[in-house]
């Protein structure tokens, strides 16, 4: 498959690497040096080169999204089974050198883990990662914003599902809009953190009267605001499929009240949104449709549970244990096999289509990480 070519002059000082201009082996299993660093790169049996991985800290959450989350909350992980920043940091390490080149940190609200900037200082100075994210509700933000930029995140991912107060509370079950907006207005204090983008899950019944104010601030404000579709992945199990509103859906209703949408040229193919621009040229709306237009056929994905296990898919059934082998002393190279092996299983595609053939994910959103 085709990797969109990393932008190096587009990169912060310290991203730039000229390592990344080498030719790399795309040879599995790893090309085992007897000493010295795991190298071999993580391409999966569908030939997809995994190049982006999604770290959760914590499985917690201060928000109770209805499409996430039951009210009284989930069993939270115990503190003995949540990575530390050390054990993070390390296999972040192996794995960049095993040719992840973006890491996003997610949940659970990552902003909750005490020490977040420190971490991503450290993150910040792994050679070769060209992206260092987070994913957030926002809530946090007023404070954390000047120091996440300051340690060195690069981009930054927040989700708001409606601009009207009582329907951000019912669906959060929290009264916390305006805290989200200012959070929103101190990033852009902070533009090293670029772009500063809106996750709006897409539900029917609930988001048509939403969209319309959506690309009202995307066009008004430097956010981009992008769609999702709403998953199987909530705690409650409650999805249905009459519940999915379509990324095709909401793109009629902007272009009939506003003006046709233009595609953004050169996107990354191996991205999860399609993008388009108002035709005046004035803002951004991107659409994120795993159900509707599946694009498991382009995933350089995978995912770090807080509690250490790697998962494939979002909707795996499996996971491979990085945690129990790390504390009992494994090497590098063997952790990095762990890597090689979970990424030679990858699954395929994911099922949400095939009826029957459909199983749910085995944790929920808030414990694998978005
Ligand atoms: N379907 C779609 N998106 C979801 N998210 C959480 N649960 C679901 C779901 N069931 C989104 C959040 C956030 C990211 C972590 O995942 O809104 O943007
Ligand atoms: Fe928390 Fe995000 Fe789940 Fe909402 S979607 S409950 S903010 S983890």
């Amino acid at each position: 498959m085709t990797t969109a070519p990393l932008n190096l002059l587009d990169l912060p000082a310290r991203f730039r690497n000229p390592a990344l201009d080498e030719p790399v082996s795309s040879s599995w299993p790893a090309p085992r040096a007897a000493a010295g660093r795991p190298s071999g790169e993580l391409v999966d049996s569908f030939g997809r080169r995994i190049e982006d991985l999604r770290i959760s800290i914590t499985d917690r959450c201060n928000f109770r999204c209805t499409y996430c989350m039951p009210e009284e909350g989930l069993k939270w992980l115990t503190s003995d089974r949540v990575l530390t920043y050390p054990e993070i940091v390390r296999l972040a390490r192996i794995a960049v050198d095993l040719g992840i080149r973006e890491v996003r940190l997610t949940g659970g609200e990552p902003t909750l883990r005490p020490g977040l900037a420190d971490l991503v200082g450290e993150l910040s100075e792994l050679p070769r990662l060209a992206s260092l994210s987070l994913t957030t509700n926002g809530f946090l933000l007023t404070k954390l914003a000047g120091p996440l930029a300051a340690a060195g995140l690069t981009r930054i991912n927040v989700s708001l599902d409606s601009l009207q107060h009582e329907k951000f509370h019912q669906i959060t079950r929290r009264p916390a809009l305006d805290k989200v907006l200012a959070g929103l207005e101190e990033l852009e204090n902070h533009p090293s953190i670029s772009p500063i983008k809106i996750n709006a899950v897409a539900m029917r019944h609930f988001s048509e009267d939403e969209v319309v104010a959506f690309a009202k601030l995307a066009r008004r404000k430097p956010y981009v605001v992008r769609w999702i579709e709403f998953m199987p992945l909530d705690a409650d199990g409650n999805w249905e499929r009459d519940r999915v509103l379509t990324g095709g859906e909401i793109k009629e209703i902007i272009e009939r009240q506003f003006m046709p949408l233009v595609p953004v040229p050169s996107q990354d193919p191996s991205s999860t949104s399609n993008r388009w621009r108002f035709a005046d040229g004035l803002g951004e709306i991107g659409f994120i449709n795993p159900v509707s237009e599946p694009f498991c056929g382009t995933c350089n994905r995978i995912r770090l549970t807080a509690d250490g296990q790697i998962r494939t898919c979002l909707f795996s059934v499996e996971e491979y244990d990085l945690r129990a082998p790390m504390r009992a002393g494994a090497t590098d190279h063997e952790l990095a096999d762990i890597f090689h092996n979970a990424v030679a299983n990858k699954e395929k595609k994911h099922k949400i289509n095939e009826g029957e053939q459909f199983q749910r994910a085995s944790r929920s959103m808030s414990q694998i990480g978005g």
